[in-house]
């Protein structure tokens, strides 16, 4: 694959500007990278594709940073590709992004069918602003140009692209979240358009091959006159053909690593001074964007539940969770924040004393090396979503391993679990005494064990990393473009 010719689509961009006040009080430009696993993921990969990032530029001080075209050269300090950003009007964002994206796909990928909301006005502007990454995209392309799409909120405009274009270029998709079974999914009153947007891809890639399965089935009960082989994952829809793959993403592990390697002991303790906690006390960690997927009510009543039933365990160690914001402008989310502050405060008053909170919250952004020193050096991490396409986080914990010494407990609904769950402590999220259990489990494994897990779980994450992940499926694009070989 040469450079230049991969076009990558997504809603959310990898660089944003903003408008801050430096210390005298003056008004300066500052960069940050925007929460997430589809794009922490992929700026690695594209940093070393080259070519052109599409996506839509979200922040106050973007349009002053890039040229008349929407363009700059990216990451800020090492320029390696091009950011083409795209400009929505407010009425966009709300119908397409806080609407159908995140009140209808979102909840109904993740089986949330209590949070969805199917509004025909937010499904036309979805459309519409599908049609307007088509037309950014489109300003692109050429017969040699491989678009690709990331995720669901772009399901329409792979069709647009393939309709509209006079070249020929090849164009695949990634859905980074689950696909749903096809009774769930039918309940979606534009299931038929989502699916046909679909098929305009010539590929398209989920994460594990549950999802692939249930995506198939979806277009064999849904899309008429549609050929689907199971066994090969090929469908035949309008006499064209798209195949349909897993392919499980991987983190940058070496360059996890070699930050985790970095981080100084020294740091930790800064870290633990600050919140008040003794140099040796135990710290079991959790990293999530605020989201009502990621099962974060029922880990702290799990947490509650543990303290309560064996209260041994009160001053023994400290939760941290880092939640970011997510989304807030979304009912459901607004409530999902609620929930996790009432929990909390409500943990904290029933066990803590003066010297002991039980829970501590992190809602600020927490520079990139903290990060790391938390994953490095916490005492066990707690990664329980009720449903998540792949959850990166546990990934970046295990690879920041590099002591060999500390525990990961995984929901056996992550799309991870397929590939750690047997090194891991499994637990279904919603089974509150069997949670608490394993974080106990967790909390006691002796070193021996601790370090055996670890080095099992490290080897999986480094022999299954982005470079793996992308060369998969660019492989497969090879041999789809009859190229045969990268
Ligand atoms: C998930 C989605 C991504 C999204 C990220 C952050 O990982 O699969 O597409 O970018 O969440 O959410 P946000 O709405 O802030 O982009």
């Amino acid at each position: 694959l040469s450079n230049d010719t991969v076009i990558v689509v997504s809603n959310r961009q990898p660089y944003r500007h903003r408008y801050r006040q430096n210390e005298d009080g003056d008004p300066t430009i500052t960069v940050d990278r925007p929460t997430g696993g589809l794009t922490a993921g992929l700026d690695p990969v594209m940093q070393r594709l080259n070519g052109t990032w599409i996506a839509w530029g979200d922040g106050e001080a973007d349009r002053d940073t890039t040229d008349e075209d929407g363009q700059l050269s990216v990451p800020p300090e090492d320029p390696q590709y091009t950011l083409q950003r795209l400009w929505l009007t407010d009425s966009d964002v709300e119908g397409y992004y806080y609407g159908y994206s995140n009140r209808a796909l979102w909840p109904l990928c993740h089986l949330a069918m209590g949070n969805t909301e199917f509004d025909s006005a937010q499904w036309r502007q979805y459309q519409a602003v599908n049609q307007k990454f088509a037309d950014g995209v489109l300003e692109h392309a050429t017969d040699d140009s491989v678009i690709w799409f990331q995720d669901y909120h772009l399901a329409c405009a792979p069709k647009l692209v393939r309709s509209q274009s006079s070249s020929d270029p090849f164009i695949l998709h990634f859905w980074h979240i689950p696909w749903p079974p096809v009774d769930a999914f039918r309940a979606c009153p534009q299931h038929q358009e989502l699916l046909e947007g679909l098929l305009g891809n010539d590929l398209i890639g989920f994460h594990v091959p549950q999802y692939c399965r249930n995506f198939m089935e979806c277009v064999e009960t849904l899309v008429e006159h549609a050929e689907v082989e199971h066994d090969s994952g090929r469908i035949r829809h309008e006499g064209r053909e798209t195949m349909v793959k897993a392919f499980p993403m991987g983190v940058d592990a070496d360059t996890i690593k070699q930050q985790s390697m970095n981080v100084p002991e020294s740091m930790w303790q800064e870290f633990k001074n600050e919140f008040g906690l003794a140099s040796d006390h135990r710290v079991v960690l959790g990293v999530d964007r605020l989201d009502y997927t990621k099962g974060i009510p029922e880990r702290l009543k799990a947490l509650e539940h543990l303290w309560a039933e064996r209260p041994e365990w009160r001053g023994e160690f400290t939760y941290v969770q880092k939640g970011s914001e997510s989304r807030s402008q979304i009912p459901a989310y607004q409530q999902l924040q609620e929930r996790v502050s009432t929990i909390t405060e409500r943990i904290n008053d029933r066990f803590g004393t003066d010297d002991w909170q039980p829970v501590i919250m992190i809602e600020e952004k927490l520079p990139r090396d903290t990060l790391c020193g938390l994953y490095r050096y916490s005492d066990a991490a707690l990664v329980s979503p009720l449903r998540d396409g792949m959850n990166l986080v546990a990934q970046e914990y295990v690879a920041s391993q590099v002591d060999d010494d500390g525990v990961l407990v995984l929901s056996e609904l992550a799309g991870s679990h397929e590939q750690l769950g047997d090194a891991v402590i499994s637990v279904n999220p919603y089974d509150t005494e069997s949670h608490a259990d394993a974080i106990e489990q967790a909390i006691t494994m002796p070193e021996t064990e601790r370090r055996h897990r670890s080095r099992r779980l490290r080897r999986k994450v480094h022999n299954n990393n982005i470079n793996v992940w992308l060369h998969d499926m660019f492989d497969t694009v090879d041999q789809l473009r009859g190229d045969g070989g990268t």
